[in-house]
């Protein structure tokens, strides 16, 4: 199976966990394209769901798909959040952010009564960071002051980049990427990064994730949060 196949496979097995009648967040990236596309069929036969997005790509996928947003900034209550990631650890740990939507991820994330991850197996990592760069979004006064300060945490630093010109977020941030040989206490990191003027959300998702969905070869696995 390729990973278009295994990301088609999350996606069936994790709408199994919406259920009628719930405000559900989704989140951004491809596997999630696979999750929305799957409701249209099920909307269509009745299934009434409401939903918040966490970027305009994925707003834009609701709508086609029928499903009804909330305003940005009404009161929600998230009964379930799917969302991909970059990277999932045994203790479901994530990196998330490679599309650049960590910031509102995170906010409906933490506002979900449950956070279920999606994703193939090629995401399982046995610790964070390595092959793939911790996101960290900053504001844009000072940044090339605060990557310096950043490098001094032990990694290597990259603005994120996208057609020759720096990455700006929906919300107007930079984002810098942070390369970590591995990253073995993300509670910790995320508590230093989290403290450093300029920084506003990090990619790390640390105890949040209730549950994973992942598609692997052999079929779909579910791990819960130990
Ligand atoms: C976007 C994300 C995505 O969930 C993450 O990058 C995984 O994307 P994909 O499903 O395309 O592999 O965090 O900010």
């Amino acid at each position: 199976m390729d990973r278009d196949a295994l990301k088609n496979m999350a996606a069936d097995a994790a709408v199994e966990y919406v259920k009628d009648g719930q405000i559900v967040g989704w989140g951004t990236g491809s596997t999630l394209r696979f999750v929305v596309g799957k409701l249209s069929g099920r909307i269509k036969k009745g299934l009434r769901i409401r939903g918040v997005a966490t970027s305009l790509e994925t707003a834009r996928l609701a709508r086609e798909a029928g499903i009804p947003l909330l305003a940005d900034d009404a009161e929600w209550v998230v009964d379930l959040a799917l969302d991909g990631a970059d990277q999932v650890d045994p203790r479901l740990n994530l990196i998330k952010g490679g599309g650049g939507a960590l910031l509102k991820e995170k906010i409906v994330a933490a506002a979900a009564t449950r956070f279920v991850v999606v994703v193939d197996e090629t995401k399982r990592v046995p610790v964070l960071g390595g092959s793939f760069p911790l996101p960290v979004e900053v504001v844009p006064f000072g940044w090339r002051t605060l990557a310096k300060r950043l490098e001094r945490l032990g990694c290597r630093v990259t603005p994120r980049m996208k057609d020759g010109a720096l990455f700006v977020t929906e919300v107007g941030h930079y984002i810098l990427d942070l390369w970590f040989s591995k990253i073995d206490d993300p509670i910790r990191l995320e508590a230093e990064l989290e403290k450093t003027p300029g920084v506003v959300c990090t990619g790390l998702f640390v105890g949040r994730a209730d549950l994973a969905v992942v598609a692997t070869q052999q079929g779909i696995v579910t791990l819960t949060r130990p």
